[in-house]
């Protein structure tokens, strides 16, 4: 079978799918690789790399579609490349089914087998394939970079003949996978740093980073679902936390959040009012910005100053780094497509929860049972032994 990776056309989006290193792999396991020119030039990856690695390179994007079995992209295809997808052909890639149905739609109707990468149950087994962990890490890693370089204040203590450097303060608002990366990060620069989020479990992860784990007072038991994402909030957690994020926040001269909940706008946790009080001089780098945000005042994208606090909504920071985010993209895929080839061939087994959990469309159907009911569509009538 034959796996294309074209050249992505969104703006900014420096990654490639698949990088050479995972080329070779792929090759080995019987599947042939066709590179659309350039493709991984943006990320460091040149044409006589792949080459080098036993993939084939296209002239155009076109080519690459009308080739493939199946096609390993970043983000799902836009207006521009849609067109080339055909019908039976497979579709790695971030798809965001659970918020993009226009889109699902579209895919289900082109007879397109989507898969969303950003779909991985969050199992064992499945680490080594979560492109959302690797991308996360990356994200939560740059966040603090960007956000030490707007700050008027260096992060390490220093004890100088000018006197004593005291340490930047920085406060993490969850701690998932970036919270955990971000809070690395601080601490190797040498700041003090305080982390919270709303399932206690983190506590002990959050601690052993070096960093202090503030808490609600009375944590909300059912905090985590199966899957280990965080749950909404009720309104009386929502505004004790807002206090105590408040309190922390005006201490702070960093405040990096990262609190997303899965299908679900991210939660509003610093106010304008709490921005307010901050010291004038503090950075707020919003990692959920994509997500809706955790400031009420973010704005995607942009710069926002209020009463001399930064107020920072990055889009896509792992393009930031496209390297080792193509590289860690490349190794989930890679992995998933090593779990799926038998023989040289990608089978989508529906006994493996893999499949089930990332495949959205297939056969002119949405077949992601959460994605229908989300889209308001009926369950579709599994044919025995079939988890849909
Ligand atoms: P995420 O990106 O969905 O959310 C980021 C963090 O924000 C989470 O820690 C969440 O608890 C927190 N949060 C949500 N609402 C909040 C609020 N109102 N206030 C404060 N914090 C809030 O989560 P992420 O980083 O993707 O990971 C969630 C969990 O899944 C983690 O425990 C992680 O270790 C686990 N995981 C497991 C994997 C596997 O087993 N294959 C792979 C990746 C993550």
């Amino acid at each position: 079978m034959n796996i294309g990776i074209p050249r992505s056309t969104d703006d900014g989006e420096l990654r490639v799918a698949i990088v050479p290193e995972t080329a070779q792999r792929l090759k080995k396991l019987g599947l042939d690789v066709i590179v659309e020119t350039g493709a991984g030039a943006a990320a460091g990856f040149s044409d006589d790399d792949y080459t080098h690695a036993g993939a084939t390179i296209a002239s155009s994007a076109a080519d690459v579609f009308a080739r493939a079995d199946a096609i390993a992209i970043v983000h799902a295809p836009n207006d521009e490349t849609f067109g080339h997808l055909r019908k039976g052909q497979m579709l790695f890639a971030v798809i965001r089914p659970l918020t993009e149905h226009d889109l699902v739609k579209r895919l289900a109707d082109a007879g397109v087998t989507a898969i969303a990468m950003d779909m991985m149950p969050r199992i064992s087994r499945a680490q080594k394939m979560d492109v959302l962990s690797s991308m996360s890490t990356i994200a939560g890693y740059k966040g603090v970079l960007l956000a030490a370089a707007e700050l008027t204040k260096m992060f390490p203590m220093m004890m100088t003949a000018a006197g004593t450097i005291t340490p930047a303060k920085v406060l993490i608002l969850g701690a998932g996978v970036a919270g955990l990366q971000a809070i690395a990060t601080a601490r190797r620069l040498g700041a003090v740093v305080e982390a919270f989020d709303v399932r206690p479990a983190v506590k002990e992860q959050v601690e052993s980073l070096g960093a202090r784990f503030v808490e609600v007072a009375a944590p909300q038991a059912d905090a985590e679902d199966a899957g280990g994402y965080a749950k909404e909030m009720s309104e009386d957690y929502k505004r004790k936390q807002g206090e105590l994020v408040d309190k922390h926040a005006r201490e702070s001269d960093i405040v990096i959040s990262t609190a997303l909940i899965p299908g679900k706008k991210a939660p509003i946790l610093i106010s304008a009012e709490t921005v307010r009080g901050m010291k004038s001089g503090a950075v707020i780098m919003d990692l959920a910005a994509e997500g809706g945000g955790n400031c009420e005042l973010t704005k995607l994208g942009e710069r926002v100053v209020e009463k001399g606090v930064v107020i920072l909504g990055p889009r896509n920071l792992p393009s930031s780094v496209p390297f080792h985010a193509s590289q860690m993209f490349s190794r989930n895929v890679g992995a998933f497509l090593q779990d799926l080839t038998k023989e040289g061939k990608i089978r989508l087994s529906e006994e493996d929860e893999c499949v089930v959990g990332t495949v959205i469309t297939q056969d002119g159907e949405v077949k992601h049972a959460r994605v229908r009911e989300m889209m308001g569509l009926p369950p579709l009538v599994a044919a025995e032994g079939s988890p849909a």
